[in-house]
């Protein structure tokens, strides 16, 4: 039996974690960013799912036996050959979970006009993972992507109301509405997006629909562990939360209390 395991690139996920942990709060967590390796979302194919793998191995180590990969980026390059390559050699029973799927399996309750808007990284953007998924539940929603390779830096450099954040935020919703007058829903494809909400509506029509995935993906985990209860019983339930990051842990605390709504307290990782 162990915590669950969290897992992001850097600090986005606790955008998704603070969910979860309001949702779940009975459960142990591990939380992991790989700050010394950020960003992901302009990185191959290769580099992101062995990144990705050598942190979901240090959870597993951790004794984590259910791990969410709170990146979407992680998500759409390394969760699929993870889950069908790698998990079968373990000799237990673990699984590693990601956001695409809860965010996609019900963006149908939310558009009227069948017209999809995802803004994400350039990875995730060209991995077309979203467009995929999206297919398979809603073959008659028609999705428009456009990547923001400049809004990670911005967020981890807390760059969240400069004009050089304006600027950026403006642009990509520019270039991604014009591809159709039609979309009437925008997902914040990556977990670093959130914190940039108070520019995005600035800029985003108000008859858009903004869609962030914390909430979609707690609701997600919660209805999955109650579905699996041979997965659940193996996590344990004393309310604790650890946090860890491959970088300095003075840095991940103070740009953490942004993202997580509150002060917490990390401790740095060495991988491998
Ligand atoms: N938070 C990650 C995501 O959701 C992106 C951050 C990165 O580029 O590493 O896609």
């Amino acid at each position: 039996m162990g915590p669950i395991g969290i897992f992001d690139s850097g600090y986005g996920g606790l955008t998704v974690f603070r969910e979860i942990a309001k949702k779940l709060p009975q459960y142990d967590y591990v939380y992991l960013g790989d700050n010394a390796r950020i960003p992901y979302g302009t990185r191959s194919f290769e580099t992101v799912y062995a990144f990705t793998k050598e942190c979901v191995d240090q959870l597993f180590a951790m004794d984590c036996r259910l791990v969410v990969l709170a990146c979407n980026t992680a998500s759409a390059k390394a969760l699929r050959t993870i889950q069908q390559v790698d998990l079968p050699l373990y000799p237990d029973l673990r699984k590693v979970l990601g956001v695409i799927r809860p965010t996609t399996e019900i963006i149908g309750d939310y558009t009227k006009t069948r017209h999809v808007g995802i803004l994400a990284t350039p990875g995730t953007v060209k991995s077309t993972s979203y467009p995929i998924e999206i297919h398979k539940f809603f073959p008659n929603i028609t999705v428009y992507q456009q990547a923001c390779p400049f809004w990670v830096p911005l967020v981890e450099n807390n760059e969240l109301d400069s004009p050089g954040a304006a600027y950026f935020v403006q642009a990509d919703i520019k270039r991604l509405l014009q591809q159709s007058p039609q979309i009437d829903t925008v997902i914040l494809a990556c977990t670093h997006y959130p914190l940039l909400l108070p520019l995005i509506k600035q800029y985003m029509p108000p008859h858009i629909q903004v869609l962030a995935q914390g909430q979609l993906v707690a609701n997600s985990l919660a209805d999955y562990l109650h579905r699996h209860p041979e997965i659940e019983q193996l996590c344990t339930k004393g309310g604790t939360t650890q946090f860890f990051t491959t970088d300095s842990e003075v840095d991940f605390e103070k740009k953490a209390a942004v993202f997580y709504g509150k002060k917490i307290k990390a401790a740095p990782l060495t991988l491998g």
